[in-house]
């Protein structure tokens, strides 16, 4: 007799993108999201359009993930879902969704936290990646997101502690409000990194945090960044960002490649003492920031220069993702560890 597959759904709903998963016997089999562009008007994400979007994309997208892995729900062990951190409302479908569909088919569920979800990406095995290198515990995971910076001790793939974090803006919160002030389009980090190729990283010294420990702070930074263009504005008297740019060549990709340069400078010192003090090599990036190029790049510098064993996630991992959440919930179904079918979602919280 064939013995019975391993089939984990997985579905996430956290803040503006719809994704749903599949993983068979240990091996991603589909990761289809579906993104929100109602909010680009907007410069942010609109939390009751993220809800509504969610409502609209839930059922296209589980039914596109699980075509796509050619397995039909009846065949489903357990499904995963993204409990929090995130928009309330935006959760709240996801989580809905998830339990209607667990009840419905008698299967167990899986609550999974989102930040835990982008560090074990890099234990997803797809048919690219079954093969390839992973992580052994304990490792460091520099996660940065639009909403967290932090610098994660994981000792196991439910034990993890963070050692540091920004104690202002995340480093992605900062990208997208420069890049508002320059007047790109929402989010501004992709932007960011792509003008930053085309410009001198070293044009403008921004200004540089001196917190304690591993913490961060991009705050200040972001106000630099803000009083060197004000400063221009006076300087050649003229009151928009494009007037200034007519007269200052170049300037939106200098300050892009300036501000790129100067975050992960400060994202990559606090990461380095980290590694040096505990005395570990493993190092992995986890995030929608983990996408930027120059980051990807310091990972590799360091790794040679500093003999770490780097992991950078691919692309299709970095921002957010059901694979990731489903990644997670796998692990969590190998141990039996299950939740409640009332357990509510939660906006905030922890690693
Ligand atoms: O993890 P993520 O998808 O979700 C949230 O935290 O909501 O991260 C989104 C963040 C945004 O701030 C976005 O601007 C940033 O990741 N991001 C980037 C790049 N791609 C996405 N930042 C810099 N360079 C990129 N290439």
């Amino acid at each position: 007799m064939m013995e019975k597959k391993t089939v984990i759904l997985a579905i996430e709903s956290s803040c503006d993108d719809t994704s749903s998963a599949v993983i068979v016997d240990g091996i991603l089999r589909s990761n289809v999201t579906a993104s929100q562009k109602v909010h680009e008007e907007y410069g942010g994400v609109v939390p009751e359009l993220a809800s509504r979007a969610h409502q609209q994309n839930i059922l296209p997208v589980v039914d596109t993930a699980l075509k796509r892995a050619g397995v039909t729900k009846d065949e489903i062990s357990a499904i995963a879902f993204t409990r929090g951190p995130g928009l309330l409302g935006s959760l709240l479908v996801g989580t809905s969704f998830a339990k209607g569909l667990a009840l419905a088919l008698n299967v167990p569920l899986i609550d999974v936290n989102h930040l835990q979800g982008h560090v074990l990406a890099h234990f997803i095995s797809d048919q690219a990646s079954a093969e390839s290198r992973k992580p052994q515990f304990p490792f460091l995971c520099l996660l940065v997101s639009g909403g967290n910076s932090q610098i994660v001790l994981v000792k196991a793939y439910n034990d993890m502690q963070i050692i540091g974090q920004t104690i202002d803006d995340a480093a992605g919160e900062a990208f997208d409000k420069c890049a508002k002030v320059l007047g790109l389009p929402y989010p501004g980090g992709p932007h960011i990194d792509r003008l930053a190729k085309l410009g001198d990283p070293n044009k403008y010294p921004f200004a540089k945090p001196n917190i304690p420990n591993y913490d961060y702070s991009f705050s200040g930074l972001k106000t630099s960044f803000l009083y060197t263009l004000r400063d221009m504005l006076k300087e050649y008297g003229v009151e928009t960002i494009d007037e200034l740019a007519e007269r200052v060549p170049n300037l939106r990709e200098d300050m892009c490649a300036s501000l790129q340069t100067t975050v992960v400078d400060i994202l990559m010192r606090k990461l380095k003492k980290a590694a040096n003090d505990l005395h570990i090599r493993q190092v992995a990036v986890a995030g929608g920031v983990s996408a930027n190029s120059a980051l990807r790049q310091a990972f590799v510098d360091y790794g040679e220069r500093y003999h770490w064993e780097v992991f950078i996630p691919p692309f299709s991992y970095t921002t957010d993702n059901a694979a990731m959440v489903c990644q997670a919930g796998y692990f969590k179904y190998l141990d039996h560890d299950f939740c409640a079918i009332d357990e509510v979602p939660y906006a905030k919280t922890t690693i």
